[in-house]
């Protein structure tokens, strides 16, 4: 992937990836999922700012990687569960974008590649494309098949986050 397209949110010393509403897709679940994303970037972009070392921040990528199959099973879950059109080409990208960060882990883990600031762009690029020029795009289906709209309440996501983290 060529780190180009999006221009998300401004970087930040403390954040990778400051959450704004451009980031949204309008539906609560999958903005809490997207959330989650956005934050497990931001906990390895401080990793790797405050020197915490290659296994920690390793630890994250596993943490990213992992969490990120289990995201795009459930969006793509819902895609057929509720018909979408664009199921195929979605689940393309979805295929393209876990190859590309099980590529990543590979090279790192065998000491091809480090973990480096680039790589920290890379990534920030890899996601804010893919729920800008991807998921947005689905939002108008999922929401006119009755899909809870961000802000209408918690997520089962949400709720979990909180009682987790908040
Ligand atoms: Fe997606």
């Amino acid at each position: 992937m060529t780190p180009s397209a999006a221009s998300p949110a401004p970087v930040t010393s403390n954040t990778l990836i400051d959450w704004s509403d451009e980031l949204s897709v309008g539906i609560q679940e999958i903005d809490d999922q997207h959330q989650f994303l956005v934050e497990l970037l931001n906990k390895l972009h401080r990793a790797i700012h405050q020197r915490q070392g290659t296994a920690a921040a390793q630890a994250i990528l596993v943490e990213l990687a992992d969490y990120t199959r289990i995201h795009f099973a459930v969006e793509e879950s819902l895609m057929r569960i509720l018909g979408y059109p664009g199921y195929a080409d979605h689940k393309q990208q979805h295929d393209h974008l876990i190859e590309e960060i099980g590529e990543l882990q590979e090279k790192l883990e065998s000491g091809k590649k480090s973990i480096t600031f680039e790589l920290l762009h890379f990534l920030r690029i890899w996601l804010t494309r893919h729920i800008m020029e991807e998921d947005q795009q689905y939002s108008p289906f999922f929401l006119s098949r009755g899909a809870v709209a961000t802000g209408d309440k918690a997520s089962i996501a949400g709720r979990l986050w909180k009682s987790l983290f908040g």
